[in-house]
Order: C-alpha cells, then structure tokens, then sequence
C-alpha cells in the first residue's frame, strides 16, 4: 500500500499547484465514507457519513488551508490571518506553523469551543478575541488586511474553495459515482460552494456521469440565506455555524439552484437530536457537523427523499472539540463507585 501524500499531491492536477508551490502537508484528506446503518434504515435510503473530523486538526478546514497557506508562501507572504468560530483558526495556525510563518486569529470572545481555542494557542497563533460576533470579526480582518503584510485565509481567499473541492473528489472516488444528494451544513457558505465546484469539475471531465442535489442547512438562529436577508444576532448551539452574513452567500445560492437541492434550516433541538443520532453510531462529530444529518431527517420527514438514493452527509467537524457540548447534550454523569465486583455488577444490570 502506497502512503497518502496529502492534498496537493494527490490531487495535483485539479488544484492550481504549480512547480513553485511548495510540498506543504499534513496528510490532510483521506478522510472515511462511513456507510450509516441507523440512518440507511431510518430515511430509507443509502446513507454515507463523510468524517471530516478525521483530518489532521480535526476539521474540513485543513483541505483548503494547506493550499492557502502554501499559495501564500509561493506569493512570498511573511504571515496568515483569519476570522473564526474556531476551525478555521485551528487549522491555519497549525499550517502556520508547519510553514514557519506566524498566524493571527481573530475570534469572539466566549463563542469558541474550548477545543478549537487550545489548538490555536499550542499551534503557537496570535489569539485576538473580540468582543462581537464571527461576521463582525471577519469585517475586522479584511480591513485590517488591507493595511498589513499578510494574507486572509478565510474562505474569502478562492484558494480556500479550490482546496475544498477534494472533498467532493474523494467522495466520488470512493463511490465510483456521484451521490444523488448531498447534506451539509452552512455557516460562511464557503464549504457547499467549494463541494459544487469539485462535483461540477469531475462532471465535466466526465469522471462522472451526473451531479448531485447540493442540499444546505443552516442553524435556525443563524438562517440568513433561508431568510434572504443576513442576521445582526445570530444565535445556535452549534457555535461553529453561528454566523449571520455569510461571505459566499451568491455562491452558495447558486450551487442550490443549479443543482436543484435546497437551503433549509434545522432548530438547535434538531441538530442535537441528530448530535446523538451519529454518536449512538459510534461517531462523534461537533454540533455543527450534525445540522447535516438533522436536515437529512427534515428532507425525510417532508417526503422529500427517493427511495435507495444514494445520499452523503459531510460530517465537518470531530467531536473531541468541543467537549462541554458533549458532556452537557449527554446529560448523565460518571457513576462513581468501589471498585467492586457487587458495584460492576449492579452497573452491568442497570
Ligand atoms: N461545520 C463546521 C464544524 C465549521 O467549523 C464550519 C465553519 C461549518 C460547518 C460551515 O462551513 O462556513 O464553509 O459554510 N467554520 C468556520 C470557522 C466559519 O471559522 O471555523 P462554511
């Protein structure tokens, strides 16, 4: 068996590598399709899990990062910053630092799963928490931008999306085919956007023969493309995908129209439920990651999926990041005991 190079290597002919991007990798991608039984059975239908939280730092981000931060050190940039609900800081901190260049992160204060925050700060970044909100965070990055020596990083950079794509080419790879539907969640939009782009691309090179219903779920609290209209206070759970003014909004509507999928949103109760759904499976992914597989059953519910069609829920996120929404969403404590055979007894019994 051939180790997995990483991205750019990998899928070097789909991504703008040129001789002069450097061999930047964690041996991010190669994440798992992991067929759901509870959920085939439930929605009637063929469903696949993709867990993006088994990525080198947890999350979807390291795709387009790794091409990001490699981009921008080919352009000779001396430093990355970004805006984030926490992943995206994780990530670009950790190809910061892979790169030897220094990293700011700009998040909201008290909005960031404990998680997330610790791996920027043991990455080595410059943690700026403000007092805001993710959208106003990413205004502050942009313009402050404009008058640094650094590079944004935020799915505002096209090569964040060119990175993501190989999310989409890996799940074609692994079924052979495109999925008839995709479920994923929305929070900045950069993500549904980058996986149209990767399913049109293989399409046209006929690597496939159809393209599938690219179907989006927001947070309730932060619905803004559902609503048409963005969100000053945007409020969930999922703190992630708490984002009211999301950057790639035209893109994102796009890949739904076009494709012929749909943008929904699902309340923080259903993205909970769904939270523990994928755990009873013995898959722990983020709250965010959930929304996907919460408006999958929404889909469901409505009478809107086909029976046996092949549908893929992106699971964004690895669970391990944000603990107390764990701890908290499973609400039963540690039973402490003797160690006793008449206490593990009585524990097996129950
Ligand atoms: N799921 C997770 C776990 C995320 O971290 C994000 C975005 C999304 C879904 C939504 O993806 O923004 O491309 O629509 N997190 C960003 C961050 C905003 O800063 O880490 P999107």
């Amino acid at each position: 068996m051939q180790a997995w190079k990483g991205l750019l290597e990998e899928y070097r002919e789909w991504l703008p590598v040129t001789e002069r991007t450097p061999h930047l990798t964690l041996c991010e991608g190669n994440t798992p399709l992991i067929y759901s039984n509870q959920l085939s059975d439930r929605v009637r239908a063929n469903v696949y899990l993709k867990y993006e939280g088994l990525n080198p730092t947890g999350s979807f981000k390291d795709r387009g990062m790794v091409l990001a931060v490699a981009k921008a050190l080919e352009e000779g940039s001396q430093a990355v910053i970004c805006a984030s609900t926490g992943n995206t800081s994780a990530s670009a901190s950790a190809y910061a630092a892979r790169s030897g260049i220094p990293s700011l992160i700009v998040i909201p204060h008290g909005y960031v799963a404990l998680g997330k925050l610790a791996q920027a700060l043991i990455y080595g970044a410059r943690v700026l928490a403000i007092r805001g909100n993710f959208d106003q965070a990413l205004q502050f990055v942009r313009e402050s931008a404009e008058h640094l020596p650094v590079t944004v990083v935020n799915s505002v950079n096209p090569y964040r999306l060119d990175g993501q794509q190989t999310g989409a080419f890996e799940v074609c790879d692994a079924l052979g085919e495109s999925p008839d539907r995709l479920c994923i969640p929305v929070g900045n939009a950069g993500n549904i956007s980058a996986y149209w782009k990767g399913f049109k691309a293989y399409h046209e090179k006929n690597v496939t023969s159809f393209l599938p219903k690219m179907c989006g779920f927001e947070a309730e609290g932060a619905a803004a493309l559902v609503r048409g209209q963005a969100i000053s206070n945007p409020e969930t759970f999922a703190t992630a995908i708490r984002i009211g003014n999301p950057a790639s909004a035209h893109l994102a509507m796009a890949a739904v129209h076009e494709s012929g999928g749909c943008i929904d949103s699902v309340t923080d109760d259903e993205i909970r439920e769904a939270y523990r759904l994928i755990a009873a499976e013995g898959i722990f992914a983020e709250p965010a990651s959930a929304a996907s597989v919460a408006g999958l059953l929404k889909l469901y519910q409505k009478g809107d999926i086909r029976r046996d069609e092949t549908i893929v829920c992106i699971l964004t996120g690895n669970g391990l990041k944000d603990p107390d929404s764990a701890v908290e969403t499973a609400a039963i404590e540690p039973l402490v005991i003797d160690a006793s055979l008449e206490h593990v007894t009585a524990a097996l019994e129950h």
